[in-house]
């Protein structure tokens, strides 16, 4: 998973030594990321070095190895998708940049050590997030599946992590090693959703759902940047991705399926993680979206099909050019799973982009699913919100519901069963 956010606020250091930062201070050269805290212990050296290290981090957070079955933990790249010649921005026509050395300005290097270090940050922090839950896998095959996005999730956050490692030395390293030390249990991973709480398997399959596919999203405008490495290693990863997203749309039909879980509470849980998803594609007007375009770095969704149609570009809205696809294409998810409803029932709907936002022009006011500003008092607020957003009562009331068939079964393949992935979890 991942994501823009750079603009809102971020802590760097370690238990000892954290401060607040934004992406600003990064690109006005004020701070440079990797130089921040001085008294962590030895650097790796090497990714062997690395990946020792990446291994105490799953002792620690208590991932036993054994769950990845035959899963491969390896790098992988895609050279031929990346593509040789810089498609926008700047730069473009020129080669891209196959060394950090190449990149034209320290800023721009210091952009692209942020934007990789918080995708890793995010892939190892949904692990933090989602571990937990194997020890209470509805069914056989959602233990194999949470396993596996875990698993690759890992395999995400190493990809990013030998990104760092390999082409942006001492600082790399660093950020490297950071990876491994933050924790969203201790509410220190870079971006808010990915701290955040996620306590039963309702909350797995909208995360999965729709904070997965905000990470298609992310993958998808790294996939043309000039730094030929990451947009190299965005092939494998957004393949993967799909079957995230997958085990949303297939788990909450599901759901729908075994008619247990209350339709209205269904709707509540999709409208927590999709303002959560909605914060993900970062600030309006941002402008280290504007930077990471001109520089090359990030494009738009879908960027290839764009230039060949020609499509006009508005670098001062670039995050809600991003939003505003997801947007529709959420809603289109969503449109099809109310094909699964009983019949009379009320359809679901995917809240509009201003509701419930924490970030942003919207995160200020008080606007309904609908978008409008909401006319009422205090009192008739909080009453609205409990309407529209998880309350207490709902998580009492599940661990009742839980305890029924309440998600229809999901056969696994030959296939799933030999790979052994979660099969001890
Ligand atoms: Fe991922
Ligand atoms: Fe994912």
């Amino acid at each position: 998973m991942y994501v823009e956010g750079l603009e809102s606020e971020f802590q760097i250091g370690c238990s000892e030594n954290k401060r607040t930062y934004s992406y600003e201070h990064v690109r006005r050269g004020l701070i440079r990321v990797g130089y921040l805290c001085g008294c962590m212990g030895e650097l790796p050296t090497t990714w062997e070095e690395w990946i020792a290290n990446f291994e105490g981090w799953q002792d620690r957070v208590g991932f036993n190895r054994d769950w990845l079955g035959d899963f491969d933990l390896s790098i992988l790249f895609d050279w031929d998708r990346a593509g040789d010649v810089i498609e926008y921005g700047d730069y473009e026509g020129r080669a891209k940049w196959e060394r950090a050395l190449q990149v034209p300005q320290q800023s721009m290097r210091d952009a692209l050590i942020t934007m990789i270090t918080v995708q890793g940050d995010t892939e190892f922090a949904s692990v933090e997030q989602q571990r937990h839950l194997l020890a209470s896998a509805p069914t056989d095959y959602d233990r194999y599946a949470a396993a596996r996005i875990m698993a690759e999730e890992q395999r995400h956050g190493w990809q990013m992590a030998y990104l760092l490692m390999t082409y942006f030395g001492q600082q790399g390293r660093r950020e490297a090693q950071k990876l491994l030390e933050r924790n969203a249990q201790d509410g220190d991973r870079l971006l808010g959703a990915f701290n955040r709480p996620m306590p039963h398997w309702l909350d797995f399959f909208c995360y999965t759902m729709f904070v997965d596919r905000d990470g298609k999203f992310q993958l998808g405008m790294l996939s043309t940047s000039a730094f030929k490495p990451l947009a190299a290693s965005m092939g494998p990863m957004l393949k993967e991705e799909s079957f995230h997203l997958g085990t949303g749309s297939n788990g909450l039909r599901r759901i729908i399926k075994a008619g247990v879980i209350p339709l209205d509470m269904l709707q509540r849980y999709m409208n927590k993680w999709v303002a959560t998803a909605h914060d993900l594609f970062g600030v309006d007007g941002s402008t280290s979206a504007n930077w990471a375009y001109v520089w090359g770095i990030k494009g738009r969704w879908d960027e290839r099909k764009k230039i060949e149609k020609g499509i006009e570009l508005n670098k001062e809205t670039l995050n809600e050019e991003a939003r505003g696809h997801y947007h529709d294409e959420i809603a289109d998810a969503v449109m099809k799973l109310c094909g699964y409803l009983p019949e009379g029932a009320a359809p679901l709907y995917v809240p509009h982009e201003n509701f419930n936002r924490d970030i942003g022009a919207f995160s200020k006011g008080r606007y309904t699913v609908e978008g409008t500003e909401f006319q009422g008092d205090d009192a008739q607020w909080d009453a609205y919100l409990a309407e529209h957003l998880p309350t207490a009562e709902d998580e009492e009331a599940l661990k009742e519901l839980f305890k029924q068939e309440w998600i229809a079964e999901k056969p696994m393949s030959q296939k799933q069963i030999a790979s052994g992935i979660g099969a001890t979890a």
